[in-house]
């Protein structure tokens, strides 16, 4: 059976170059790997604790919930907004957070990637991505990493899919995130 990875994409805009990342993550998925990429990060609300207790959890926090219990892996793909996480990716990590000690993410294989404008492509974004998923419970792959610098104008015009640089980064990451899951599930 395929590893399944799910992808959530610390973007929003529909132009997001981090959102054609993770498509790129999609497209080039070896046969073995199935990378899915969720979408509804919008409609999650802020974290609460008062909603988050039983008959009161929103649908859409259920839903990402669910799609992440589901996956093998999990893999965050993100820019950097004024040098950290966007807000709608530590929104979702929140809400997989919880509950404590048996969020989603919990034990669950996660890898982080993206692209910001600045010259070290989000990796403060990123860095902080990874410290939060681990805090969550998560097992972070440290050493899959990829940021790539200038987003506006590397891909302008180019598709990361069609950047063969990026894809082959891009391969390494997803052949070693799923080579964790399936560890993870062997052991
Ligand atoms: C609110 C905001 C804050 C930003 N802060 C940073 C930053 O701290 N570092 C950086 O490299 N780029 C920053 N940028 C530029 C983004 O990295 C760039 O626009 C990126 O392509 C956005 O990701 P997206 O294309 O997936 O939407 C910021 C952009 C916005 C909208």
């Amino acid at each position: 059976m395929a590893v399944r990875i799910l992808t959530l994409v610390g973007s929003l805009r529909a132009g997001s170059h981090n959102r054609r990342l993770a498509e790129a993550a999609v497209q080039i998925a070896p046969e073995h790997v199935e990378v899915g990429l969720y979408d509804g990060l919008d409609t999650v609300p802020f974290y609460n604790e008062d909603i988050d207790a039983e008959g009161s959890v929103p649908a859409a926090a259920t839903k990402l919930r669910e799609a992440a219990g589901e996956a093998d892996a999990v893999l965050l793909v993100s820019p950097e907004y004024n040098g950290t996480i966007p807000a709608v990716l530590k929104n979702a990590i929140d809400w997989l957070s919880r509950p404590y000690g048996a969020g989603a993410l919990s034990g669950k294989p996660v890898a982080v990637v993206g692209t910001a404008f600045g010259q070290y492509g989000g990796v403060w974004a990123q860095d902080e991505a990874r410290k939060a998923v681990k805090i969550a419970g998560a097992d972070v792959a440290e050493d899959l990493t990829l940021s790539i610098p200038g987003s506006v104008v590397r891909f302008a015009e180019l598709h990361p899919v069609d950047d063969p640089e990026v894809t082959e980064k891009l391969t390494v990451v997803i052949e070693g995130l799923a080579a964790r899951a399936t560890a993870t599930a062997t052991v």
